[in-house]
């Protein structure tokens, strides 16, 4: 079970408030005992629920930073008829929705979209589905599209934010994509407060100057190696 996601400020810092809203509560809180006792009737009461709070998997930078960051235990699952409810039920936070649409609407935005050549997966750590990922892969040079690798959705589970399963999804979708032949890969948001350019930049993309359909659109270029 998890905990509630909010987290306070650093409060070494001497203006840091205790009540400023931020992004995620690095605990989880794992249930590890329950008491029920029977009644009369034969049935069981809940008397008492323990739990411990444990602090969130997090995954570690290696020592030459950011760049060598590698998460364990995230993969990529394709989406079949036993995972896609589960995949679908996937949420961001509420003031995110206008960043990303759902699930459940960007895999019907694929089927109508074969041109494109939509390419999706479940991003799941463990067993456990905690987000999304979808490109326009490879499309054909003439596509109105601003590239032919795309990124095209990507969303990380309110729960699972803020733990470097964002930047291991992006690393894995690089060695892909570079593995198919691409040389740059693009992606685009949508402008507001609370927009994803600082993870996007966080990993090396840049902005390329162009607007797509209101979006700022970025560019990440892919090294040889
Ligand atoms: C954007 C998103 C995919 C990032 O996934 P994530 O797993 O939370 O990101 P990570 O933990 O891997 O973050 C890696 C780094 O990116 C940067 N970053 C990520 N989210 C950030 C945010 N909200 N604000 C500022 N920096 C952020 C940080 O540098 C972070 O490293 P740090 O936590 O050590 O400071 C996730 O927040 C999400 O699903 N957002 C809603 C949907 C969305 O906007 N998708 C993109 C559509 S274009």
């Amino acid at each position: 079970m998890t905990g509630k996601c909010y987290k306070f400020a650093d409060l070494t810092s001497p203006t840091a408030k205790a009540s400023q809203p931020l992004d995620y509560f690095p605990y989880d809180w794992t249930i590890k005992n329950v008491r029920t006792k029977p009644t009369p009737l034969g049935r069981y009461v809940l008397t008492a629920v323990c739990g411990v709070w444990t602090p969130a998997l997090r995954c570690q930078a290696g020592e030459a930073g950011r760049r060598d960051m590698r998460c364990s235990g995230v993969h990529l699952r394709e989406i079949t008829s036993d995972n896609r409810e589960a995949v679908c039920a996937l949420r961001v936070r509420k003031r995110q929705k206008r960043f990303v649409a759902s699930v459940a609407t960007s895999l019907k935005d694929a089927a109508k979209a074969p041109q494109k050549n939509p390419w999706y997966r479940a991003v799941y750590r463990g067993d456990e589905p905690v987000g999304f990922v979808m490109l326009a892969w490879n499309t054909p040079t003439d596509d109105p599209g601003p590239g032919q690798y795309y990124l095209w959705r990507l969303l990380i589970d309110k729960h699972h934010q803020r733990r470097g399963i964002g930047y291991e999804v992006l690393a894995q979708i690089v060695d892909l994509v570079r593995a198919d032949g691409a040389t740059e890969l693009l992606t685009s948001y949508q402008p507001g407060e609370g927009n994803p350019e600082p993870f996007y930049r966080a990993f090396g993309f840049q902005p390329t100057g162009e607007i797509d359909d209101g979006e700022i659109v970025l560019r990440l270029t892919l090294s040889s190696r």
